[in-house]
């Protein structure tokens, strides 16, 4: 796997169901480092669910996610229901070797459970422990390689920092999100300073001086001043504390930042200085965005490729371009259909497309599920759709 292509979250099978509420059903995608993934589909469909569920706000249902290589999230309960199967099969089950079998699949389910409790639980401090020897291998074979008593000195100076450092690390902090409503996500009571340092504090940086230098970088960084920082939340625009929020997340340091419709609650006008802003930080910070929206068209210009859900399901999903010169599921197409077309005349006889479940699918008997209909462009869908689909490409 090349640099570029390194995978950097991977979520898998994802459920996280609100009692009969299956806010999201089997959602499986990866963001490769550096990218910018958007993830569209109308309200309720289970976007912001997905993002919370990456940043571990939810003990999740089901599947696992992967962050740097490291399961930081894992539910129970497909492993549940299939201890639950072998047991019943087992109940009226007279043949032996067969019984030896459910035995084995039940032993094997409940040791998955134990690890995904594991993982769940202890990510961040596996995460920790994985680095300090990542960080000891490196320096053992740097040590070998010294020529003298200074450099090794330095060598072992270096190594104790960077040691510090990486059993001091908390992967789940290289995870930020930035929120859908930028009024409700900044306490009135906490001045910019607080704020945007809390993170830190949390993390246990005392050093005023240190906060403060951060606190006024991060501001500059966002396009605000530091004589701001002594001031509380009321006082600011929308676009402004969707900026303060930009701000919080960023202090931290993330790797990948999870930006939920951090435009939809702003003006039209200060929309575009929000995105640019998220496109220099991704430039300059290096960062990777899963970049969350309800339509099509603001996600086109910004993203690499796009997962388009509806109803806790991910429909389609594709490199950017792809989507838009190939839309298959008739979600996406009505989706497509609701952009506003640049020329009045073209607008004019623009047709918008309803999308109806019912009608557009018959999955009483063929089953749907992601297929790869060309290269890296997915869609959800049976046999009978997948057969048309390829048809009216051309395959
Ligand atoms: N904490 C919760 N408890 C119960 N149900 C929830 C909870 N959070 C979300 N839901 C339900 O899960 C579904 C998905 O919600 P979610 O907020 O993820 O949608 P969304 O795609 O972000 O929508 P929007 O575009 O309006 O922000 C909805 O039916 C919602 O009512
Ligand atoms: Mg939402």
């Amino acid at each position: 796997m090349s640099e570029q292509q390194e995978v950097l979250l991977r979520v898998e099978n994802l459920c996280q169901y609100f009692g009969p509420t299956k806010a999201v059903d089997n959602v499986s995608f990866d963001i490769k480092k550096g990218e910018v993934f958007g993830l569209v589909g109308e309200s309720g469909c289970g976007k912001t669910t997905t993002g919370r569920s990456i940043i571990k706000i939810y003990d999740i249902t089901s599947g696992s996610i992967y962050f740097k290589g490291q399961r930081i999230c894992a539910g129970t309960k497909s492993y549940r229901d299939a201890i639950k199967e072998a047991k019943k099969e087992k109940r009226t089950c007279k043949d032996d070797k067969r019984i030896a079998e459910l035995n084995e699949i039940i032993a094997d389910n409940q040791a998955e459970i134990k690890k995904a409790k594991f993982d769940h639980k202890h990510s961040d401090h596996e995460y920790a422990k994985r680095l300090v020897a990542e960080t000891k291998e490196k320096y053992a074979k740097k040590l070998e390689q010294a020529t003298s008593e200074t450099e090794t000195k330095a060598l072992q100076k270096e190594m104790k920092d960077a040691l510090r450092v990486a059993k001091k690390t908390k992967l789940i902090t290289k995870i930020q999100m930035i929120f859908q409503d930028p009024i409700a996500s900044l306490d009135p009571r906490m001045t910019v300073r607080e704020i945007i340092s809390e993170g830190l504090v949390i993390n246990g940086i005392k050093d005023k001086e240190y906060i403060d230098k951060r606190v006024y970088e991060m501001l500059e960084l966002v396009g605000l001043v530091r004589e701001h920082a002594g001031r509380y939340p009321h006082e600011f625009s929308g676009g402004q504390r969707q900026r303060i929020g930009i701000a919080r997340s960023v202090v931290m340091e993330p790797e990948l930042l999870i930006a939920d419709e951090p435009i939809s609650a702003l003006d039209v006008s200060i929309q575009a200085q929000v995105i640019n802003l998220l496109n220099e930080l991704r430039e300059r910070l290096g960062l990777t965005i899963l970049f969350i929206a309800h339509d099509l068209s603001v996600v086109k210009y910004f993203s690499g490729r796009i997962g388009v859900m509806y109803y806790g399901n991910m429909v389609e999903l594709a490199e950017t371009e792809e989507l838009f010169a190939h839309p298959m599921h008739p979600y996406t197409r009505s989706l497509l259909s609701a952009i506003p077309l640049p020329d009045p005349r073209t607008e004019k006889q623009r047709v918008r497309i309803i999308y109806n479940p019912l009608a557009s699918h018959d999955y009483s008997v063929d089953k749907p599920s992601m297929r790869e209909i060309l290269p890296g462009h997915f869609v959800r869908c049976n046999d009978a759709e997948e057969q048309q689909y390829k048809k009216e490409l051309g395959l």
